[in-house]
């Protein structure tokens, strides 16, 4: 294909993913956002968890999201090698954890529907638990799913912007932009698109302490949902509330139930800094899935990744170049173009 400009709408790390991918085929592109990097993408955890993140009656979205993680081990290696960056790109596995029997009653249910789509989940006992993961209450107890890894989204996110250029403008319409026009403005979709994307709000927590995690862990402490992600800098993002709002304000309810989940987990968490509370807005659709795919002759669309941006950047990016180059969506994308009905219908 040609050089060919690319104007890409938001300067998040979908936006950017694919602007790089647009770049490395050769396209001339420019990526448009006031504060790149600085939404989504800054709060999320950047967990690369298909399995964990399967819910029932979501097949189709967790076979694609299968197949993003697959994609992620070469794409962390090129994105390191072109920039020399630490992604902090982790592949120690997930640990799925519960505290009572309850906990566990509701984590069983999804073992059997995770094993049912083909995932790897070890079963482990007490020990082999703690043997993994000295630092976890001793009352837990859980599996490994060895495929669920993790990445620094605020590391993806500097080193992609060392690759395209972005101008820190603020659109406010899509006609006028060169080229063709990608939005990946995840919520601003909505007002520049009139697409069904919602904001769906989150608070994280990072801690900082001596003691620090050797996995990912998530589950539930007592009905209380959490995950703890590790980072190797001391860092342990504790997340995460999910809200129908979109004020920007962490709640104290929010952040008392998120750490007191940790701290029933990881008791030596309570010894900790907490170093940040951040609070981002996942762009929500009708069906938790992506909205990817063409709006009009020069329009693209990538929104809608809600609780999957990380994970989908790299291969929505491949999606949307594959489309700019005149190639069909691949297969896999198909359910979740802004044709179908939960996405708005035909246009
Ligand atoms: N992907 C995790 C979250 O959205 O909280």
């Amino acid at each position: 294909m040609a050089p060919h400009p690319v104007s890409v709408v938001g300067g998040g790390i979908i936006g950017l993913s694919i602007a790089w991918e647009c770049a490395r085929r050769g396209h001339d592109v420019t990526v448009y956002d006031p504060d790149p990097g600085r939404g989504a993408s800054h709060v999320a955890a950047g967990m690369l968890a298909p399995v964990g993140e399967s819910y029932f009656g979501e097949r189709e979205l967790t076979e694609l999201l299968l197949e993003c993680a697959r994609r992620w081990p070469a794409y962390a290696a090129e994105l390191a090698a072109a920039t020399g960056h630490d992604l902090g790109h982790r592949t120690e596995g997930t640990l799925q954890v519960g505290l009572t029997a309850d906990d566990l009653a509701e984590l069983r249910r999804l073992w059997t529907y995770q094993r049912e789509l083909g995932a790897d989940v070890l079963a482990l006992d007490g020990d082999g638990l703690r043997e993994r993961e000295p630092l976890l209450n001793p009352r837990a107890r859980g599996v490994l799913v060895a495929s669920d890894h993790q990445v620094d989204p605020r590391r993806v996110v500097a080193a992609l912007r060392e690759l395209v250029p972005v101008r820190r403008e603020a659109v406010r319409s899509l006609s006028g932009l060169d080229g063709t026009v990608v939005l990946a403005a995840g919520c601003a979709s909505a007002t520049l698109a009139g697409l069904p994307v919602r904001p769906v709000q989150g608070a994280v927590l990072r801690l900082r302490g001596q003691a620090v995690p050797r996995h990912v862990i998530r589950g539930y402490a007592d009905g209380r949902p959490v995950y703890l992600v590790p980072r190797r800098d001391g860092e342990v993002l504790v997340g995460a509330t999910v809200e129908e709002r979109a004020d920007g304000h962490a709640t104290a309810g929010g952040v008392r139930d998120l750490l007191r989940a940790a701290t029933d987990l990881v008791p030596e968490l309570a010894e900790h800094a907490l170093a940040e509370v951040s609070v981002g807005q996942r762009p929500g659709t009708a069906d938790n899935g992506p909205i990817v795919g063409r709006l009009g002759p020069d329009l693209l669309v990538a929104t809608g990744h809600y609780r999957h941006g990380v994970l989908a950047a790299p291969y929505t990016a491949q999606a949307v170049a594959d489309l700019i180059d005149g190639r069909p969506l691949p297969l896999l994308w198909e359910p979740f173009t802004p044709q179908r009905p939960t996405a708005g219908g035909a246009r």
